[in-house]
């Protein structure tokens, strides 16, 4: 696509034009929207806002014909086999919430093993600390090689006959790593455990196929790829969420309700009790049209292009170290780094001052940040509307650092 690359796609972001001298390199936090979301979810509260299911007038029927398509829309851009098997939620710590509470109480036991990584976002640390509590079961943590990549041992090592589910970020949220999940999801099938992927990082950046993958569980958010925020998705193969008791109870996830039981709605309104964010789904589909139609392949080409160009740059700067993989191999474009002597927050709110905006701190991962030995990083990430200049601009700001507080080069 022409227009990746070149200022010209700004134009479709109407922050940038607000915002004309930013340059946004926060988007493992949040990204963008172009006019196409924001008119999208416009048009849709101003001709065809209604509650869907619920309805026989015609704008309950059009918000539910959006609902649906929204669905089928996200079934086909992960390829999973069935829309039933995708549902909405509001976000990834939701959908991994859900499948804790819902799956996680049904199916773990006293003693079974619960995998993680050390680099997991603690939304994928929590919800499974309670249940291993809870349960009795054990939560085993599968650690990092100097990179910041799991190897193949610790893979081997962690998960066993015990385990009941991995649950892994596909890219780390602060190391960029891409982690193995193919291999994980193979060797855990063997060992008959189910995998969770959490997609977050890595769906809006690089293709996604659920049944190539064979995961059993994959989830991540709108607002990560272009959508607005308090929609998200949760994917589960058709059996297991059919036997998954339901986690919220309410308005529409039922089928009959007498005074001391009720029987529910089938998959996958089971697990969507209440009103829904139909509004969020609308734009989470125009989002997912847009990274479509420049495409998805196109996408990961840039973004590599912008990771090589920037880490060739910045592992020439003696005073910077980076966190996680120094190579393009198995990467993506969330670059983590220390300044010597200089703490990630001041980074930050001195590259603010620049007009570059990017994260500092723990990044939702603390105990990857005691594993590192390092209290907090500074992080770059990249999308589809960032150019070489933002990265000139970036490494530009970070040279300024130290002498800004007056440590010289
Ligand atoms: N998970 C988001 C991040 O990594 C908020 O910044």
């Amino acid at each position: 696509m022409l227009k990746l690359g070149s200022q010209e796609i700004k134009k479709d972001f109407p922050i940038f034009k607000q915002e004309d001298s930013i340059v946004y390199l926060d988007n493992s936090a949040t990204t963008q929207k172009p006019n196409q979301v924001i008119e999208a979810m416009n048009n849709y509260n101003r001709s065809s806002n209604g509650n869907p299911h619920r309805g026989a007038h015609k704008l309950s029927i059009r918000a539910t014909q959006e609902y649906d398509l929204a669905r089928d829309v996200v079934r086909d851009f992960i390829n999973a086999k069935e829309s039933e098997e995708i549902i909405f939620t509001r976000n990834t710590t939701e959908s991994i919430n859900l499948i804790a509470y819902s799956y996680g109480k049904a199916f773990i036991g006293k003693d079974d093993e619960i995998v993680l990584a050390i680099s997991e976002h603690h939304s994928n640390i929590l919800p499974w600390q309670r249940l291993a509590k809870e349960k009795g079961a054990v939560l085993k943590y599968m650690y990092l090689d100097d990179e910041g990549r799991i190897p193949q041992e610790e893979i081997e090592k962690k998960i066993t006959k015990n385990t009941k589910i991995v649950s892994l970020a596909h890219m780390s949220n602060v190391l960029g790593t891409i982690n193995p999940i193919e291999d994980i999801i193979d060797y855990a099938h063997k060992m008959g455990s189910i995998v969770l992927v959490d997609g977050a990082q890595s769906t809006p950046h690089i293709g996604t196929d659920v049944q190539d993958l064979d995961a059993d569980f994959f989830v991540f958010s709108g607002h990560k790829m272009l959508g607005p925020m308090n929609i998200g998705v949760l994917y589960g193969k058709r059996k297991i969420l059919e036997e998954m008791p339901p986690f919220l109870l309410g308005g529409d996830m039922i089928e009959y309700v007498y005074e001391q039981e009720a029987t529910f709605a089938p998959i996958p309104f089971k697990f969507e009790a209440g009103t829904q964010n139909v509004e969020g789904a609308v734009g989470l589909r125009a989002a997912i049209e847009y990274l479509q139609e420049i495409g998805l392949d196109n996408i990961e080409k840039h973004e590599r292009m912008l990771t090589e160009y920037t880490l060739e740059k910045i592992l020439d700067i003696p005073y910077i170290k980076i966190q996680g993989p120094k190579n393009l191999e198995k990467r993506g474009g969330i670059i983590s780094f220390t300044i010597d002597d200089i703490h990630p927050h001041d980074v930050a709110s001195i590259l603010d001052a620049y007009g570059i905006a990017i994260r500092a701190g723990h990044h939702c991962a603390q105990p990857l940040m005691r594993y590192l030995d390092v209290p907090a990083t500074s992080r770059a990430s990249f999308y589809l509307y960032n150019t070489k200049e933002d990265v000139d601009r970036f490494i530009d700001g970070i040279k300024k650092v130290r002498k800004w507080l007056g440590y010289g080069a």
